[in-house]
């Protein structure tokens, strides 16, 4: 396995692009399932995620050339099921769930079970196709599900799901008759699903809204141009932080910034000059960073993906700030690790206190899931002297080459097997 090792307190100075969005990435490859053919979807991210779900959906049936522009024949399914060697490592396989049931009628998905983050069940998934008309058995860890004809339905969600209302909108757009889903998830990537269903000729209204009117269609085809996938929101975001935390100049190019304003707003907040452009955002840090007060909340509130990667900027800054986690139960994991890096944070229930002193120490630490990961390199990349971030294998699920994107901009970071432990390679791991 490998781990990132970093030699912080260097500026970050320059410009990097941002990845198409993963968590957009991933739901539009299961939709492809809707519309048996050929189909091409431009500014995918490299990401583990995304070649995990290539590789469902190869064994699914249906082959794929991976790219920038991937392309993935759906014309053949031959095997209903998300096993649970591939729901365990990708809970996000669990979006097979809707396609399958509305192409196949069947479906069989390993249960994703909790995770590094808290429980995260599916029920609000299971509840919305049932009213659509599948039925749901449990067995052995899996949840068979089968239909005899999906048919439009008017479904109240009780918590804005985002990949539940991605699966429950899979399903509407073959359904008979129309369907109505309240308290729908209006995150970016929804919405961006919902577009690529349409180019497919699916029928959707309120796009973007909390209310989604959907027209069920008899089928869809394959779009005779390339989709491009929105820009990756979170890995904006991320450098962004990044430029808070060490310092310096950065600017994030091909991203769009009006999907972030939440994240801006607080950079701004903590003494940052944000300057926003038609397709970026510049992010300069000069002087001390004030401390800060976010909640998280479904979109367009601060995202829960942000909220470890905006505590190590409140580490970074001098005084109080408190973070209030209200989406996932359990997503204060980093708190620990950066306090082995020097941070003074307390956690009660879903509320933590940063009591920021403005710098942290390097030291080893280790990643318990993906924005974490991001956080600590974040850390890293502010605290003098070497840090080895353990367990990157979350980094490559959700950050498209993150060290070579960091590189670009000055950063000394590099990769390494986490075998090496003497000084001299690593040293040499941040100049290879
Ligand atoms: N929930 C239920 N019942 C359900 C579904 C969700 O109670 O049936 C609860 C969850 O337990 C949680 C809340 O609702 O407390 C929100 O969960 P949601 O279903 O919206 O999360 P998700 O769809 O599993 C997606 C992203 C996550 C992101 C969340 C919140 C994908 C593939 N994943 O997960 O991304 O944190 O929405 O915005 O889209 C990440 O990229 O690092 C990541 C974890």
């Amino acid at each position: 396995m490998d781990k990132i090792v970093i030699d912080g307190g260097v500026p970050l100075h320059g410009t990097l692009s941002a990845s198409g969005a993963k968590n957009a990435a991933l739901p539009i490859l299961f939709a492809t399932l809707l519309a048996p053919g050929e189909h091409r979807i431009a500014n995918m991210p490299k990401l583990v995620d995304v070649s995990e779900t290539l590789s469902l959906l190869g064994r699914i049936g249906c082959p794929s050339l991976a790219g920038s522009t991937t392309r993935i024949d759906t014309s053949r399914v031959v095997f209903c099921e998300a096993p649970y060697d591939v729901v365990r490592k990708m809970r996000a396989s669990v979006l097979v769930l809707g396609p399958l049931l509305a192409r196949e009628g069947t479906a069989r998905v390993s249960l994703p079970g909790g995770c590094a983050i808290g429980v995260r069940p599916i029920d609000q998934h299971l509840k919305g196709l049932e009213a659509l008309g599948c039925r749901f058995e449990l067995e052995g860890g899996y949840v068979n599900g089968s239909t005899d004809g999906l048919r439009g339905a008017e479904i109240h969600l009780d918590v804005p799901t985002v990949t539940g209302t991605e699966n429950i909108v899979m399903a509407a757009v073959l359904a008979d008759g129309t369907s109505v889903i309240h308290n729908a998830a209006k995150e970016p990537e929804v919405a961006d699903v919902c577009r690529f269903l349409t180019t497919l000729g699916a029928r959707i209204e309120g796009i973007g809204t909390s209310t989604l009117t959907i027209d069920g269609v008899a089928r869809l085809s394959p779009a005779s141009r390339p989709y491009r996938i929105v820009p990756d929101r979170i890995e904006t975001g991320t450098y962004l932080c990044a430029a808070a935390t060490a310092g310096g100049d950065l600017e994030v190019l091909e991203t769009d910034p009006t999907l972030i304003t939440a994240v801006t707003e607080k950079l701004t907040e903590a003494g940052c000059t944000v300057e926003i452009g038609p397709r970026s955002v510049r992010v300069r840090r000069e002087g001390p960073l004030h401390p800060i007060e976010v909640a998280t909340a479904a979109y367009p509130g601060f995202p829960t993906d942000m909220q470890a990667q905006l505590m190590t900027v409140a580490c970074m800054a001098e005084g109080r700030s408190v973070i209030t986690e209200t989406i996932f139960e359990n997503r204060f994991m980093h708190a620990a690790e950066l306090g082995r890096m020097g941070a003074h944070i307390e956690t009660q229930g879903n509320v933590a206190t940063v009591h920021g002193t403005g710098r942290l120490m390097s030291s080893p630490v280790m990643a318990s899931d993906l924005r974490a990961s991001a956080a600590l390199v974040l850390a890293g990349l502010a605290a003098e002297g070497l840090t080895e971030v353990l367990r990157i294998y979350h980094l490559d699920r959700g950050y498209e080459d993150m060290v070579g994107k960091l590189r670009g901009v000055g950063a000394r970071i590099g990769r390494v097997s986490d075998e090496v432990r003497d000084e001299a390679r690593l040293q040499q791991a941040l100049s290879a």
